[in-house]
Parts: structure tokens; C-alpha cells; sequence
């Protein structure tokens, strides 16, 4: 993906929770953000989903800004991103087929036929073809999570935006979900992914983002953001957490 921030900034209620924020980068396929807790990651992935506007400046993706006041153009944005959040926030009523039919038909038009056929292939492919008839309660922490991963990657997105997929989850669970992410590195998909998991950054990541203090104070490559971090700020945050 080629993503660009301009002079982004974004207040909420005249709090500033992001300042003057700029970020270009071009065809990187794993971008991790990765930074202390209030530090404004989830508000920039939120922007990127096109569900926050900034409050200044512009998010360019692919060459074409994103227009957060035209709500057709916001629609088109969000139809062809695909985002699994903190908690899986699948329908609890449905079962784990009708999670992912839901947004195909309903959003993406699709025919239920081609849908379920569509659906059938990616349960499969991800080893869940067993829960397909089982509703969120009836499966473990990993398993709704990679349900919600499969619904993502069911719209066809163009890209996938991931905001701390694991944190909810025990670590054999954790290692299910993000072994999935790792896959779909592997095939190609390009991914935002927001994480707390370090050794996890490292390895997928093939640029890291440090967030936090009302920007990005620092990113780049993954080895020299953990290995060779510059900023006092980034380098006070990994030795904490790095410590346990
Ligand atoms: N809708 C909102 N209204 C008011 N303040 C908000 C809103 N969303 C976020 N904030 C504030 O913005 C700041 C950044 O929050 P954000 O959720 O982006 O942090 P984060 O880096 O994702 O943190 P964590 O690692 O804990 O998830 C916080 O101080 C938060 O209270
Ligand atoms: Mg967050």
C-alpha cells in the first residue's frame, strides 16, 4: 500500500490527541503501530477505516485522499476495508456463516448462493469449517476472533486494519489469531495492524510506527526501531515493555 498523512491533527472536545502528524509511505505491506496506551492508535486507525474524520489535514491512500464529508465516497472507503477490532464484536444471535453472509449481501449485493459458496471456501481455508454453524458463545476467545478475520477478509478489502486483535485473548489463543495474520501476510494482503505484542511487530511487521506523545515520533523499519530506537520517548517505552 502507499499511504500518506498530511498535517494530521485530531482534538477531541479541544483535547489534542494528534498534532501535526505527517507519514509517507510507499509499498509497504505491513505497517505496525505499535505505542503507549492513550497515545492515539486507535484513533488513527479509526481514521484510516474512514469511521473518525481528522480534525486537520489529509489521509492519502493509493494516490486518492480520502473524503471523510462525502458520504458516498466514505461508504465506497469503509466497503472495501476490512476491520477486526479489539473485541470481535460479531452478532451474537447469528452463527458464524450468517456473521460473514450478513455483509455480503447486505452491503457488497452479493446473491445469498454465491455468498455461502464464497463463505464455504474461506471457513475452510482457515480450519473453521467445523464452527460454521455455531454462534459467537459457542466458540473459544481465538476462534470468534478468527471468525471476525475470516468476515474481514470475506468483503475482498483492499486492505485490513487490525486494532489489537489478541489483547482479549489467553496466549495459545493469541498465537491461533496471529498465526492467521501471518498467513495473510504470506498470501499478499496488506494490513494495518495496532499491537502490543512486540516479538509479533517484529517479525510481520515491514514498517513499525511508534504513536504516542501527539504524533509519531519515530518509525521505520522494524529492526531499527527495535534494535537502534532514537527518541528518548520510544526508547523509555520499549525498555518497559520489554521488562516482562
Ligand atoms: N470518542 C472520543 N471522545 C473523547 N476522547 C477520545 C475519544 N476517542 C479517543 N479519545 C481520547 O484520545 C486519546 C487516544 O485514544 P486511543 O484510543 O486512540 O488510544 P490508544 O493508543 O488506542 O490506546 P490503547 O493502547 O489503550 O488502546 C485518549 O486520551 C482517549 O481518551
Ligand atoms: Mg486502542
Amino acid at each position: 500500500m502507499d499511504l500518506r498523512l498530511q498535517s494530521i491533527g485530531k482534538s477531541f472536545g479541544g483535547q489534542s490527541v494528534l498534532r501535526d502528524v505527517a507519514l509517507e509511505l510507499t509499498n509497504v505491506q505491513a505497517l505496525v503501530l505499535i505505542g503507549p496506551s492513550g497515545g492515539g492508535k486507535s484513533t488513527l486507525l479509526r481514521m484510516l477505516a474512514g469511521l473518525e474524520p481528522p480534525t486537520t489535514g489529509t489521509v492519502t491512500l493509493e494516490g486518492e485522499p480520502l473524503h471523510y464529508h462525502d458520504d458516498d465516497a466514505l461508504r465506497r472507503h469503509r466497503a472495501r476495508t476490512g476491520f477486526v477490532f479489539q473485541a470481535h464484536n460479531l452478532f451474537p444471535h447469528l452463527t458464524a456463516t450468517e456473521n460473514l453472509l450478513l455483509p455480503l449481501v447486505q452491503v457488497h449485493g452479493m446473491t445469498q448462493d454465491a455468498a455461502l459458496e464464497q463463505i464455504d471456501t474461506l471457513l475452510r481455508r482457515f480450519h473453521l469449517s467445523d464452527h460454521a454453524h455455531k454462534r459467537p458463545s459457542q466458540l473459544s476467545g481465538g476462534q470468534q476472533q478468527r471468525v471476525a478475520i475470516a468476515r474481514a477478509v470475506a468483503i475482498r478489502p483492499r486492505w485490513l486494519l487490525f486494532d489489537e486483535p489478541t489483547s482479549a485473548l489467553d496466549p495459545e489463543m493469541t498465537a491461533e489469531v496471529l498465526d492467521m495474520i501471518a498467513e495473510l501476510r504470506a498470501e499478499g494482503r496488506s494490513f494495518v495492524l495496532v499491537t502490543h505484542q512486540m516479538g509479533f511487530a517484529r517479525r510481520v511487521a515491514d514498517h513499525v510506527a511508534f504513536v504516542g506523545f501527539g504524533g509519531i515520533p519515530e518509525h521505520g523499519q522494524p529492526a531499527d526501531i527495535f534494535d537502534q530506537p532514537r527518541t528518548p520517548e520510544l526508547k523509555r517505552f520499549l525498555h518497559r515493555v520489554l521488562s516482562y
